[in-house]
């Protein structure tokens, strides 16, 4: 039998309970992630990326949670691990670099004791060699003094220094999965480049998969093999890197791609969709994105639109694809 894929979500529905009802903010997500391999997470704000990354590692905060659909790591359900294998599974094996470091921070423990702790409880290092991986990786990710930078508290370190902390502690155990949320964002060019050619890197030296969701769709096209594009909780349209940007089929993806510069343009204004995500775009009963889409006809508005297959490793969730 053929291995299972490292990753694989299957139907993935994520529900908040709300006084007025319950909020669907995430359906129907289906995904595979293989080993060494990066999948690249695209959409507007508010459209289910850091729901979908926070899911794989059960951490939907209340009223909030998993209410239908698998996640399947190496062939196995973790929907249904005990807390007990789940503690084990983070930062282990699946690791994520959030988009507000101080969420994952520790603010009472220094740097360099918190990644080293991490270290301890997966790998049972001794505090020693613990300490000097720790400051290792500190410098690795680019934070100069390292050894003296350890001592610090998450607090007494600026916001980027935070960022690079943060990042040094997903990667401290060499995840099988890295999710990397707006990860590099809030750093300057310089030093997210670094970052990003630390990633390849370390994806290469120990065959880690990387879900790597960025507002930045330049990089993303630089870094993913695949990318899959969202839109008020639902997938709109997944495919390989080169085909995504060279050749986008969901009118969606389209708007979206043509709000990147356009050298050519410079100096112009960026385009910019227009219309906003409807916040309940769970009730809408058509496409979600019907309401704002130029070709939208009728019949995107009545039916529920999905995400079909329209060539070999290639899905687009609209109507005006072949098999709709
Ligand atoms: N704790 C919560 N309670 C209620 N609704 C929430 C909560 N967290 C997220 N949502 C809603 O779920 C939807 C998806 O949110 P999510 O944070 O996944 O978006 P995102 O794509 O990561 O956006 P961004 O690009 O701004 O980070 C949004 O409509 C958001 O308002
Ligand atoms: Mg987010």
């Amino acid at each position: 039998m053929l291995n299972p894929p490292l990753l694989s979500v299957n139907n993935l529905e994520i529900a908040f309970k709300l006084d007025e009802g319950l909020f669907r903010a995430v359906s129907k997500v289906s995904f595979e992630l293989e080993a060494g391999k990066t999948l690249g997470l695209v959409g507007e704000s508010g459209s289910g990326k850091s729901l979908t990354a926070l899911s794989l590692l059960r951490l939907i905060p209340e009223p909030g949670s998993i209410t239908q659909g698998e996640i399947k790591f190496n062939g196995e359900d973790i929907l249904k691990f005990a807390d007990k294998n789940m503690r084990a599974l983070r930062g282990n094996n699946i690791s994520m670099i959030f988009q507000e470091p101080m969420t994952a921070l520790n603010p009472v423990l220094t740097i360099g004791e918190q990644i080293a702790e991490a270290l301890t409880i997966h790998d049972k290092a001794t505090k020693r060699d613990a300490q000097q991986k720790a400051i290792a990786m500190l410098d690795r990710v680019g934070i100069p003094d390292a050894a003296l930078r350890a001592l610090d508290h998450p607090h007494n370190l600026s916001g980027g220094m935070r960022q690079r902390a943060m990042i040094a502690m997903a990667l401290i155990c060499k995840p099988d999965i890295l999710i990397a949320d707006e990860a590099t964002t809030a750093l300057d060019t310089t030093v997210q480049a670094q970052i990003l050619d630390l990633l390849i890197d370390l994806q290469h030296e120990f065959n880690m998969a990387i879900l790597f969701i960025s507002h930045n769709l330049g990089v993303v096209s630089e870094i993913a093999d695949d990318v899959m594009v969202m839109y008020g909780g639902r997938i709109m349209e997944a495919s390989p890197a080169p085909l995504l940007f060279d050749a986008p089929q969901h009118p969606y993806t389209q708007v979206l791609l043509s709000t990147l510069p356009n050298p050519a343009l410079r100096g112009q204004p960026l385009t910019v969709i227009e219309g906003s995500v409807p916040t309940r775009y769970d009730l809408l009963a058509g496409c979600r994105f019907a309401p704002r889409c130029n070709r939208a006809i009728e019949q995107c508005m009545a039916a529920d639109i999905s995400l079909v297959d329209i060539a070999p490793n290639q899905r687009s969730a609209c109507i005006n694809m072949a098999g709709q």
